[in-house]
């Protein structure tokens, strides 16, 4: 069980004895330990005594250790087999993910048979069945002096009914009866599976060899970030000290506010200041998108947690003291919560967006077969290893700076110079550098820098905060749950015809940027399929929890969602292998077959070339028969094989969103500062952005700077979002540089004795074209420009041309080009326990021509596990009063190191130079999430296998390891 008990780093600092004495009903050792029949040795100041340890624990978190008594020892009965006698023992531990998790439920089993088989001795141990690590007694009775093989089965049947176990964060009442059976018979019947039985093994391809010095640069902040020198926002902040803020939170999802009360809070010592909204100067707003989004909540609550004042003093244990004192007092009103009650209830955000692509309803009424859906599916957790931070310093004459851990400084320019009624040029923010943004620092830090920003100008002193993960987690929004209805209509060769859908997106309390996102759901209901008549629209709901956002993907996942089901629900119903029904419905040849619903050609057929790749490099037909072989010789451990595609749209479809500025200087000794707008959150774009740089200036590495994110620098940014950064403003700082490079060639060629158009600028030189004999290093062609008063600075400007979207009339073209690619994956599904694993992933991706492969790989391996994450392990869990359950680390579960594929491959699309963007390159940010399906949908052929072929195999969103299980009890017919 070790592998499996905490993590390598918990095992090396924890205690058994710590584990036992903290009396967890679902504690690891607790089971194994009593299954083996340990006893614990406690001593106390005067007197030591031997305790059984069924005896041990006497409920919820309690135990008979007296005050002062320690565990000393735990002693293990001696195991001598005598002749003939037999043990069985295992130990089996559920839980979201392999490691760094708490149990689900967790089974200890030893049981000695003699030599005739009859049970001579059985110890069931249980954990998370009840308030306390129980031992399976009836069980355990109904064993001894039976003959093993006809009472094992027997017992389930007692199991069924020997505890009562209940519903809570980590799982249902259901899946826990269902496990204490089941976890019986993996014991009883010895089905090993890699998902709990195997050793983990990985095997991985090794780094890529990369010949080019400006496509081979490593992460230009990766030692840092594995040393901790990489400095984050409130690493700086640290250095000195500043003023702490603690929130005061609102404990309703949805009232009135009668009364706001900070006199007894500000009496406090070391409490500064408690601002609340009178405090502000400017607005009382930090929405992006609309103005509906109070930085403090003043007469309604509109989400668990809203921040109803800031506590503003020198430590957080004085502002935490002062934020219980501010007396607030509420009327609670009926909230709002999840899709379906916000479509009851008639409350949405925005009105209805569509898509139309021929008569979608006579399509569908004349296809030869029809079937209508629906599908519910979880949001996602950013769960940035940096949470949300800012600081902030008051300077003259109303100026401020702002240090923000956000993906679009400008933006949060724009809010601080609205909350404190300033204009834009008093306002500097720098960005520089997030640990992981992923779309939740695109507006979410907004609040977070206002209150540091007014709490600096109130107090006239430095101010930081930085949300620690609860606060995180329950403050700000995540991945937008979906509800999806669907009808459709195909042939019987798997051929999609038509398509209705209605997507609705739960936004949360304010709109923020839902509406582009429900938007972006729309744009990728067709994935990488050819659908001909298709009439789609979305919505955003608005209900009272966090406010839902930006997350990688940004709606286009879900929108794919829908078609992958819908893909699997065809290949169900007509028998046919969901890789071909995939492969018929994909965009092929020219013209209305390459076209997607709304008008936009995909351009050439890379889907094609990707999939058949893809189907090679995976041995896909092999594999499938060695599936089918191994699911027919194992009744409770499947396998499942998938394919699935993506295509993804690369533009905001927020038209004038597609710009951006660089501001490239060059210093007299030859060294360069590169400015642009994008900000760096681990993605390495500052890595992508050197490299063109270097290649437009013939420079090494070590000759170029790349320098924080600041709004004094390059103003009006976009979002460093929708995957564009690189193509947005690698783009400006090429045209900054190709001007430098103009005025420098004209200081060059006189010095060379060419022509201008002769000069080039090649490895740290400015030489004659093609003559390496004839040249001059670059640091002198420098010196001698600004000798000659020319100016060695320049901006840089970009904007993505040909690309305009009108939604008034749902026309145009929304992208500059598509980014696809193709994965497949093998899992394991235990049926015993509803686990799984990923035995296999093959991908293959269009970069275009890689900016830098390293980089890119990082993102496609990373981007692929974050959409495992969200399609798997991940699930956020509200009760019925609107407050997030999850909210820890130990709550949800993000995927691990183990949870990595066992064999993952990645190949980059070769020959796939893409005209028209920065040095043929494509984006790579978001797309290869959506890669994931291939899991999800391994996952439920893997699960179909429990069952018949034929009919529909309905599994949840999470595919959690209970929906897992759930789905197999339905496809059983259990
Ligand atoms: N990769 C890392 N390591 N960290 C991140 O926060 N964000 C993703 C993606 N890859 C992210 C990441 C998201 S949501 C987007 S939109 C892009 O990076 C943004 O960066 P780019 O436009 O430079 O690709
Ligand atoms: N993607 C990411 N962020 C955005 C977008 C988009 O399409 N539009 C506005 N913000
Ligand atoms: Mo990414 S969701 O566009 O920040």
């Amino acid at each position: 069980m070790l592998h499996v008990f905490a993590a390598r780093q918990i095992r090396n600092r924890a205690t058994l004895g710590g584990n036992i004495a903290t009396a967890s009903p679902i504690g690891d050792s607790a089971p194994v330990l009593m299954a083996l029949d340990a006893s614990l040795v406690l001593a106390g100041a005067r007197k030591t005594r031997t305790v059984p340890l069924a005896d041990f624990f006497t409920g919820y978190r309690q135990t008979v250790l007296q005050p002062g008594e320690v565990i000393k020892e735990i002693v293990l009965p001696k195991y001598a087999p005598a002749r003939g006698l037999k043990r069985r023992a295992d130990f089996i531990k559920v839980s979201h993910r392999q490691e760094l998790d708490i149990s689900i439920v967790a089974a200890a089993f030893c049981v000695d048979t003699d030599a005739r088989g009859v049970v001579r001795a059985a110890r069931i141990a249980y954990g998370g069945v009840a308030e306390r690590t129980k031992r399976a007694l009836r069980a355990e009775a109904g064993l001894i002096g039976r003959k093993w093989s006809e009472a094992a089965a027997e017992v389930a049947v007692v199991l069924k009914t020997e505890f009562t176990p209940i519903d809570d964060v980590r799982s249902g009442a259901a899946y826990r009866r269902g496990l204490v059976v089941s976890l019986w018979e993996k014991f009883v019947t010895g089905e090993a599976s890699h998902v709990h039985d195997l050793p983990a093994d990985y095997a991985y391809q090794g780094p890529w060899a990369i010949d080019e010095a400006t496509k081979a640069l490593r992460h230009e902040s990766a030692a840092g970030h594995v040393t901790g020198r990489a400095l984050y926002v409130d690493d700086t902040a640290q250095k000195r000290p500043m003023l702490e803020v603690w929130p005061v939170m609102a404990p309703h999802a949805h009232a009135k506010i009668k009364r706001r009360d900070a006199t007894a809070a500000r009496r406090l010592p070391g409490v500064v200041a408690v601002l609340m909204a009178e405090d502000i100067p400017g607005e009382n707003n930090t929405g992006p998108a609309r103005h509906d989004e109070p930085l403090f909540a003043t007469d309604e609550v509109r989400f668990h947690g809203q921040v109803v004042a800031v506590v503003v003093g020198e430590s957080l244990r004085a502002c935490r003291a002062a934020a219980a004192l501010v007396q607030v007092e509420y009327e609670p009103l009926p909230a709002v919560l999840g899709v379906r009650a916000a479509i009851a209830q008639d409350s949405y955000h925005t009105d209805w967006h569509a898509l139309a692509r021929g008569d979608a309803a006579a399509a569908l009424a004349a296809a030869p077969s029809r079937f209508d859906g629906e599908l519910e599916f979880g949001g996602q957790e950013h769960f940035y290893l940096e949470t949300q931070a800012a600081w902030a310093e008051a300077g003259e004459d109303g100026s401020i700076t702002v240090n923000s851990s956000t993906q679009h400084p400008s933006e949060i320019q724009a809010i601080v110079s609205e909350v404190l009624h300033v204009a834009r040029h008093k306002v500097v923010v720098q960005a520089p550098r997030m640990g992981g943004g992923f779309g939740g620092k695109e507006t979410q830090g907004n609040a977070i820098a206002a209150y540091v920003a007014l709490a600096a100008v109130k107090t006239g002193r430095p101010v930081r905060l930085q949300l620690d993960r609860d606060l995180d987690m329950s403050l700000t929004g995540k991945r937008h749950p979906f509800l999806a209805k669907f009808s459709v209509g195909h042939d019987a060769d798997g051929r999609i015809l038509a398509l209705q859908a209605e997507l609705v997106a739960d936004g949360g309390w304010s709109l923020d940027l839902s509406q582009p996102i429900a938007d972006r759901a729309l744009f990728h209901i067709d994935n990488a399929y050819y659908i001909p008549a298709l009439s789609c629209r979305s919505r955003a709901a608005k209900t009272h929890v966090t406010s839902h956002t930006a997350f990688r993907g940004f709606g286009g996942p879900q929108g794919i969602m829908v078609i992958e089901e819908v893909m699997d629900r065809i290949a169900r119903r007509t028998g046919l292998a969901p890789e071909v029904v995939r492969e018929r419905n994909l965009y092929h040849g020219t013209g209305e077959t390459n076209r997607t619903h709304y008008h936009e050609d995909v351009g050439d057929n890379r889907i094609q070339d990707i999939w058949r790749q893809a189907l090679d490099e995976a041995k896909f037909a092999e594999r499938r028969a060695a599936v089918e072989a191994w699911n027919a010789s194992h009744p409770r451990i499947k396998r499942g094989l998938a394919i699935t595609p993506v295509k993804f749209g690369i533009s905001f479809t927020l038209t004038h969103y597609n710009q951006a500025g660089a501001y490239v200087v060059i210093y007299s000794d030859g060294s360069v500062q590169v400015n642009h707008g994008g900000t760096e959150m681990g993605q390495g774009l500052h890595t992508k952005i050197q490299g063109v740089a270097m290649r437009e200036l013939g420079l090494p590495a070590a000759s170029i700077r790349m320098m924080t994110t600041a709004t004094d620098k390059v103003p009006n940014t976009s979002a460093t979002a929708a995957s564009s950064g690189a193509d947005l403003n690698g783009a400006a700082v090429a045209a900054a540089c190709v001007t430098l490079r103009e005025r420098l060639a004209g200081v060059a060629a006189p010095m060379l004795g060419v022509a201008v158009e002769q000069v080039e600028f090649v490895h740290g030189h400015a030489q004659e074209r093609g003559n390496a004999n004839n040249k001059v290093p670059f640091a002198k062609v420098c010196s001698h420009a600004y000798a000659a008063r020319v100016s060695l600075a320049a901006t840089g400007y970009y904007k993505t041309p040909g690309i305009h979207w009108d939604w008034s009339t749902s026309s145009g073209r929304p992208f500059h080009y598509f980014a696809c690619g193709a994965a497949v994956a093998e899992v394991e599904v235990d049926g015993f326990t509803g686990m799984q694993r990923v035995r296999r992933v093959d991908i293959v991706h269009d970069v275009g021509d890689s900016l830098n492969p390293g980089v890119d790989r990082g993102q496609i391996e990373g981007g692929f596990v974050q959409g495992m994450g969200w399609l798997t392990s991940e699930e956020l869990k509200w009760d019925a009063k609107g407050r997030l359950l999850t909210h820890s680390a130990s709550t949800y579960q993000i995927p691990d190191i183990s949870d990595a594929p066992m064999e993952f491959n990645v190949t980059l699309l070769p020959k796939a130079a893409q005209p028209n963007t920065i040095h043929g390159s494509k984006a790579v940010g978001e797309p290869p999430l959506m890669l994931a399906f291939s899991v999800r949908e391994a996952i439920r052929d893997a699960v179909a296998a429990f069952g018949k072929s034929g009919d529909e195999v309905r599994l949840a969103s999470p595919a959690t390891g209970e929906a897992i299980y759930a789905a197999i009890q339905a496809r059983a017919g259990a």
